[in-house]
């Protein structure tokens, strides 16, 4: 029988992942498809429900129910836990559902393939301390990039998250803007620059120092004004593209065994947004 994938969330239909998930389910000869599913907040626990009735293989989970899915999940890693957030869930044989999360391996797996290497990285500064910076932070961490500093607007913010990662520490945005040489690598995670909606910077990259590598989760618009100046400043610059593409083929890996190609699939997914 063909299988069937979901990705479930609110707004939906912008989204690039049936498009990406089907193509690799072609390339792979995989007889298989994947479709966006509208999901509102109080309808969730139905939904669950629905898609395990209907034979559901696994489904990809998005804003707003990341968190939202833990208690109706019967097993949920020890990534997910710690991030307090779900955006892959695997239904296994026994027909139980498998949650876990694979947005920050697949942000260290984009930085590989563009050749950053964890002893290249002595410092490294996290900008941000929602639930991307956490799930970023954890998989650095875990692949021994570094000295991490976490920096945010609300600095209590940071302060908490440093307290969940042992060796890490909180700087106030002046504190990190100060630094701001001292870096090797800088990951950008929140949404300032997203869209063209939120523009703007949560920091000032000029001063950079010459070769350090900085990351912009954000993949639209491809190049923020964070980005920009960095690349301008002399950085090694990476657009969130890379992650996208590889959290959903660590999904794809964990459904199929397979681990498709993401190269080829970066280079379409950015002349599409270009
Ligand atoms: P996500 O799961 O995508 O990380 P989140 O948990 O809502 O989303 O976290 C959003 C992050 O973006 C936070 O670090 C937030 O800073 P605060 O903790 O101070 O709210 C940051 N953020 C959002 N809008 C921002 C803005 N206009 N300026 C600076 N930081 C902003």
């Amino acid at each position: 029988m063909k299988k069937w994938y979901a990705v479930i969330g609110n707004p939906i239909a912008q989204s690039m992942s049936p498009t990406m998930h089907d193509a690799w389910f072609r390339e792979n000869g995989i007889d298989a498809t994947y479709i966006p599913i509208h999901v509102d907040a109080e309808r969730l626990g139905e939904a669950v429900a629905s898609l395990k009735r209907l034979g559901c293989s696994g489904w990809n989970v998005t804003v707003p129910h990341k968190s939202a899915i833990i208690p109706y999940l019967d097993e949920v890693d020890e990534v997910a836990r710690r991030m307090n957030a779900v955006n892959t869930v695997k239904v296994l044989e026994d027909g139980s559902l498998f949650g876990t999360n694979t947005d920050g391996q697949g942000f260290v797996r984009s930085l590989q393939e563009i050749g950053a290497a964890p002893n290249e990285v002595e410092e490294l500064l996290v900008i941000g301390a929602g639930g991307a910076a956490a799930g970023i932070s954890y998989a650095l961490e875990a692949a021994r990039f570094g000295r991490i500093s976490i920096t945010n607007r609300t600095l209590e913010k940071a302060e908490q998250m440093a307290e969940a990662f042992p060796g890490s520490h909180a700087l106030s945005l002046k504190e990190a803007q100060m630094a701001i040489d001292k870096f090797d690598l800088i990951v950008q995670t929140t949404s300032v620059g997203m869209n063209f909606a939120q523009s703007g910077m949560p920091l000032d990259p000029t001063g950079i120092s010459e070769g350090a590598v900085i990351a912009d989760i954000i993949y639209n618009p491809l190049e923020t004004e964070f980005l920009r100046r960095a690349q301008e400043a002399g950085g090694k610059t990476m657009n969130g593209v890379g992650m996208f593409v590889h959290q959903g083929a660590l999904a794809f890996e964990l459904w199929t065994g397979v681990y498709p190609d993401t190269k080829k699939m970066i280079q379409s997914i950015t002349t599409e947004l270009g």
